[in-house]
């Protein structure tokens, strides 16, 4: 499953939008799904999370798991989809290979929630047949300036950012309809 079905180019200039987008990606995500992101220290996976949580309707707090590997985030009863899937959220950061990705057990959840895996590339994708990928860049369009590398703020200051999202496998023949539809400008 090496070539993706389709890709799409968002650019959102704040955190804000970055969070409402993953939120609208969120309220049509199923359980069983899998997402895969992928962007340097700060680029908005932990941002883009939180938004799928607040679409999935799951328990709040969801932080940077960085010394967890794994958070659980249930389904809220009062949330806008009761009864819809858990977030299990990861941090591959330090997981070495697929064999240590195997170790902390993700296929348990993985039919009954969704998977979500910042760092996740070449570590998790024999979970399963499909996945989303999502790729968070500092730079809009993709290419890095200057600015962007000289650039090690870690304030809270809103800043562009191009996400591209990738389908692979068969639930992912089609994008989203959010990708489609959404405000944040398009761009191919
Ligand atoms: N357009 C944007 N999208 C997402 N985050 C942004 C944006 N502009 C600024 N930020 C800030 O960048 C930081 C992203 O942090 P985080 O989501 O934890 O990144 P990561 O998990 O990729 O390390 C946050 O402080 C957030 O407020
Ligand atoms: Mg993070």
């Amino acid at each position: 499953m090496s070539e993706a079905q389709w890709e799409r180019r968002l650019t959102v200039t704040t955190a804000e939008q970055t969070h409402a987008l993953a939120a609208a990606v969120g309220e049509v995500l199923e359980a069983g799904d899998l997402l895969v992101l992928t962007g340097e220290l700060g680029a908005g996976k932990t941002t883009f999370t939180q938004g799928l949580g607040e679409g999935l309707g799951v328990r709040a707090g969801i932080i940077s798991p960085t010394f967890v590997l794994v958070r659980i985030h249930p389904n809220r009863a009062d949330g806008p989809r009761p009864g819809g899937p858990d977030l299990v959220h990861v941090d591959a950061y330090r997981l070495e290979s697929a064999a240590e990705i195997d170790d902390i057990d993700l296929e348990n959840t993985l039919d009954t929630s969704v998977t979500v895996v910042e760092w996740g590339r070449d570590r998790v994708e024999h979970l399963s047949d499909s996945r989303l990928e999502v790729d968070l860049h500092r730079s809009v369009g993709g290419t890095a300036t200057a600015d962007d590398v000289m650039d090690f703020d870690t304030d809270d200051d809103d800043e562009p950012r191009t996400l591209v999202f990738r389908g692979y496998g068969p639930r992912w023949a089609e994008a989203p309809r959010p990708l489609d539809t959404t405000s944040p400008e398009k761009g191919n």
